[in-house]
């Protein structure tokens, strides 16, 4: 286990399709998953992509539980997805500030889905299949992105609603992503 180095946007790693798992519960899967974890919850982040940390798979984690970075923010269980399938269950949707660990020290005004189903597998290939809204649908679509080389600033209607973390909410304790 180890923590890795986040790829920052302007990386082209950070631009690709990733590439379906197909096979679970192998040793690389393992220790691809526990540097995940280590890197996350070094940098106090909610989620994180295999792409971010340059390896090209579809692969994403998720976890909150008193985020210093999201203290408002709804609990959602420590989750592993693999090879997901996201599907809106409707039109709705809501805007919502966002960061990123590949775009540090900003946040951005971001469009998502509020009510959706997701579907894939966890390191074991067991299925998952949760339906979800609010917060736990914004994060499984932020990280959902990562996997088709979509970054969040890419989503943002509105140019103005983006800036340094440090600038937009001066009076809360804002870490650097
Ligand atoms: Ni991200």
């Amino acid at each position: 286990m180890s923590t890795r180095e986040v790829l920052r946007m302007g990386d082209a790693r950070l631009l690709r399709r990733a590439e379906e798992v197909r096979l679970f519960d192998t040793p690389e899967l393992h220790a691809l998953l526990a540097d995940m974890r280590d890197t996350m919850h070094a940098l106090d982040g909610v989620g994180l992509a295999a792409p971010q940390i340059g390896v090209n798979l579809r692969v994403i984690i998720f976890e909150v539980a008193g985020n210093p970075r999201y203290p408002d923010a709804e609990s959602v269980p420590q989750t592993v997805l693999i090879d997901p399938v996201i599907t809106p269950l409707s039109d709705a949707m809501d805007e919502g500030w966002e960061g990123c660990l590949s775009v540090p020290g900003m946040r951005g005004l971001v469009p998502r889905y509020t009510h959706l189903r997701y579907q894939g597998r966890d390191e074991y290939g067991a299925i998952i299949d949760r339906t979800v809204s609010g917060f736990h649908a914004r994060v499984v679509q932020h990280e959902f992105d990562h996997l088709d080389g979509i970054l969040y600033p890419m989503r943002i209607r509105n140019m103005k609603d983006f800036g340094f973390s440090d600038v937009l909410f001066p009076d809360a304790e804002v870490r650097d992503e």
